[in-house]
């Protein structure tokens, strides 16, 4: 790290300790130490091997029920044999000495920041480990069939109707949960300082969160080792990694 670099990153850390309201948004970079693949990095990237359009629609699912089912299962697995890296502790550490202070939005569909201890972080994309029905259940007056009882199969599917089990994740083409994008718009609206780690910023309306934050008046940092699509929305960019910067930018204080 050159001297102006380690300048800029104790500057971003008196900030960050003068800020009453820290929002950190993270997207796949995150999780990348933790051995889950990005997206769109160059060779390692999932959407470099597959077509998004293929395995994350809805399109996509209906034309392919087991395929997608399977590329599910894969990376449902791969989560599963993760564990949260020390930026996802530390972000957590610091949650538990600062009560109320710090807000985790995330578009990662991995439970890595809950298994960290954060656990009311704010999922955009939803949850690659749960399950929900493709269609509205059909049962009337009654609370819908519980995917739990769904019968096995690639993918499981009701006995009374037919209807199919997905994974609760947001495909391209759907709208995000509300509730979540409300609590992540209030939270940047709110923010002083907003970290931005390990996101391309290529996906709306997540992507927009940054700007959104510093219109609102917040110091906007990024933390990615690579040029992003948001990068014009902040006011510092840390070329590193969010193992590697996040312990140290959020060590003391
Ligand atoms: P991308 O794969 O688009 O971007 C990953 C970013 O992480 C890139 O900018 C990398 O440079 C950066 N990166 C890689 N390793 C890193 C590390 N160790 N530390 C920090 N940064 C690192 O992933 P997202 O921006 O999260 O949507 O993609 C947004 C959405 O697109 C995802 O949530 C997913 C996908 O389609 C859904 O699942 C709905």
């Amino acid at each position: 790290m050159s001297l102006t670099e380690h300048i800029e990153l104790e500057e971003l850390q008196s900030r960050l300790h003068r800020a009453r309201r820290l929002v950190v948004l993270t997207g796949a970079g995150m999780s990348a130490e933790s051995g889950i693949p990005t997206f769109r990095d160059a060779m390692t990237g999932l959407w470099s091997r597959v077509d998004p359009a293929a395995l994350a629609s809805e399109e996509g699912f209906r034309a392919d029920t087991a395929r997608v089912w399977a590329w599910y299962a894969e990376r449902r697995e791969g989560v599963r044999q993760a564990e949260p890296n020390a930026g996802h502790r530390a972000l957590a550490d610091y949650a538990r000495r600062h009560p109320g202070r710090l807000t985790v939005i995330t578009q990662n569909v991995d439970d890595l920041h809950q298994r960290a201890g954060h656990t009311d972080t704010i999922r955009l994309h939803g949850d690659i480990l749960a399950d929900q029905w493709l269609d509205p259940c059909p049962r009337r007056g009654g609370p819908p069939c519980d995917t739990d009882w769904a019968r096995p199969g690639q993918p499981p599917h009701c006995n009374e109707c037919g209807n199919l089990v997905r994974p609760a994740v947001v495909w391209f083409g759907e709208n995000l949960p509300l509730a979540a994008l409300n609590a992540a718009e209030a939270a940047a609206d709110a923010a002083e300082l907003m970290l931005v780690v390990g996101t391309s910023g290529a996906v709306w309306p997540a992507a927009g969160l940054a700007a959104r934050a510093r219109r609102a008046g917040a110091w906007v940092a990024i933390v990615n080792p690579h040029p992003s699509e948001i990068d014009g929305d902040a006011d510092q960019i840390v070329r590193g990694t969010a193992a590697g910067v996040l312990p140290v930018l959020l060590a003391a204080g």
